[in-house]
């Protein structure tokens, strides 16, 4: 892993994990910050281990900044195993996992990945059947049209 945060990040970028909708998700969770307009949607599969519940699996989607989607994909890989007690005890420098702590002017976008993942464990919308809207949906009819959306590559999600 190279010294510097922003190269830790631009690595993370290049192959982002658990991009994309989960057609089997339990949880859902979708946040958007009122400061820079970025907007976040995680979903949540469980299972059950030991006789507890534990994160199966997460994903997510994106309209935000490098760091947002750099934070999410390293959180929605150590989420797994983990129970819903303990993953909401989960800081933004944790969610972070290899690309290590958050430079201060970063720490929203880390905070933006804790709102989602604690948005979907709260289960404050409902899974995603019947389909939920796409955020790109909801961010085309919220801006007219006017907003240039481009889809990350689903493909890039192993
Ligand atoms: Fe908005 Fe990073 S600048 S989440």
């Amino acid at each position: 892993m190279p010294d510097d945060f922003e190269d830790r990040a631009r690595e993370a970028l290049a192959q982002p994990k658990n991009v994309g909708e989960m057609n089997d998700a339990d949880r859902v969770g979708t946040v958007g910050s009122p400061d820079c307009g970025d907007m976040l949607r995680m979903w949540l599969k469980f299972t059950e281990k030991d006789g507890k519940k534990v994160i199966d699996r997460a994903s997510f989607q994106a309209f935000g900044c490098q760091t947002a989607i750099a934070v999410a994909s390293m959180a929605t890989e150590l989420l797994k195993g983990k129970t819903p007690e303990e993953a909401r005890e989960l800081k933004p420098n944790e969610l972070s996992g290899e690309l290590g702590p958050l430079p201060p002017m970063k720490i929203h976008c880390g905070q933006l990945v804790e709102q989602a993942l604690k948005s979907a464990l709260d289960g404050t919308e409902a899974p995603s059947k019947p389909p939920v809207e796409t955020l790109a949906g909801k961010l085309q009819s919220a801006s007219s049209g006017k907003i240039k959306i481009v889809p990350l590559d689903e493909n890039s999600n192993d």
